[in-house]
């Protein structure tokens, strides 16, 4: 049971089976107007890992148990084309998998709202409003563009969209008028700039939009099974949706401690990524157990990698639970994402109409 307590995502409730009637959402709508508002989102890249999980998703998922926040979530599909507009094949299907990665990890369709942001057409319009007041040189020094550029050379991002990225990212997050977004520190740079940009629109045509802050969590620093930080493009990582002798395998082949290459050698559990995971998912006696029998070297990696794959397994059984149910009915995560489209798109559209009318771009006569 130890497990439960280290796994933020665990402490949900079960999954909604019915979803609520009409009525029963009213009380729900009305509250959610006096909250602050939180919006993030991710761009359809594939399945969501474990460094996802404890990261992004666990910060997610507190900010929306929270009580205080009001959460827009969403799918990220014009982002993903960003980098990705060779090969879309895959982003339709992405997306909806994301989604239920999501759910499958204790978001609430209750009490978060989940959209698709190529639904609202909004987004599209504010991005070109938007970029009309955007300096090219904002753009251009922007580090994660000038990274991004350096690191994925396989793929052309001399793009008039890559660089706009932050552009259309802006337009999604003051969209709603969002007070915080989460984000890990890559994004940083890109709420920044967000935050420029919602000045000095502010500046040159009507104080509509807050200044959103950028809410960073501390997330445990995970690394994949070769011991670089766990990303699906170095194909080192443990998803979510692993299970059974796949996710045996995988913990089976995860690097330890580099100095120990025999079982008779003493270990350094606060240098090893096994021990760190055990700190996530096995109970508190055991983690406190492994950490001096480590040292001595009474117990080997193996060993200590069976326990390990075992409590992960234990850990994400209601998550794998999850996963199944939305995956045999796909019905429910559709209702579930268009009730978010609506939603989204009700804020959209006032939004949109103070913006037109703020700079006169309006002519509805
Ligand atoms: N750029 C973000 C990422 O790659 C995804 C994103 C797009 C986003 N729009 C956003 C995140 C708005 C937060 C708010 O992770
Ligand atoms: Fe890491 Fe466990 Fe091996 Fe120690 S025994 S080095 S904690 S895998």
């Amino acid at each position: 049971m130890g497990a439960f307590l280290y796994v933020p995502c665990l402490i949900h409730p079960p999954l909604p089976t019915k979803r609520m009637g009409r009525k029963q959402q009213a009380p729900v709508q009305e509250v959610r107007l006096m909250k602050k508002r939180i919006l993030s989102g991710m761009r359809p890249t594939g399945k969501l890992h474990l460094g996802n999980l404890h990261g992004a998703l666990s910060n997610w998922i507190a900010l929306q148990d929270h009580g205080d926040y009001d959460c827009f979530y969403f799918v990220a599909d014009w982002h993903a084309l960003t980098s990705d507009y060779a090969g879309t094949s895959e982003i339709r299907a992405n997306a909806i998998d994301m989604v239920i990665d999501w759910l499958s990890a204790g978001l609430d369709p209750i009490k978060s709202t989940f959209f698709i942001q190529s639904t609202i057409k909004e987004h599209a319009e504010l991005f070109v409003l938007l970029s009309m007041i955007t300096p090219l040189a904002w753009l251009e020094r922007n580090p994660t563009y000038k990274e991004m550029k350096e690191e994925l050379i396989q793929k052309d991002l001399s793009t008039f969209g890559f660089l706009g990225y932050p552009v259309l990212q802006a337009a999604d997050i003051i969209m709603y008028k969002a007070y915080g977004v989460p984000v890990g520190v890559d994004q940083l740079p890109h709420v920044e700039l967000t935050r420029e940009i919602a000045r000095r629109f502010n500046f040159l045509y009507a104080d509509i939009f807050p200044i959103p802050e950028p809410l960073l969590a501390e997330v445990p620093k995970l690394l994949g099974i070769d011991g670089r930080k766990m990303s699906k493009s170095y194909d080192n990582a443990i998803f979510m949706s692993d299970r059974g002798d796949d996710l045996k395998k995988k913990v089976v082949a995860m690097f330890t401690d580099p100095q120990r290459q025999r079982k008779s050698d003493p270990g350094r559990p606060e240098l090893c990524n096994v021990y760190k995971f055990h700190g996530l998912y096995s109970a508190p006696e055991t983690v406190a157990e492994i950490a001096p029998a480590c040292r001595s070297a009474a117990i080997g990696c193996i060993e200590c990698k069976q326990r390990l794959a075992a409590a992960i397994a234990e850990g994400m059984q209601t998550i794998h639970q999850r996963r199944d149910h939305f995956l045999s009915h796909p019905e429910e995560i559709r209702a579930i994402i268009e009730d978010g489209n609506v939603r989204a798109g009700q804020i959209a559209k006032a939004t949109l109409a103070e913006v037109r009318e703020a700079m006169k771009i309006s002519h509805e006569l």
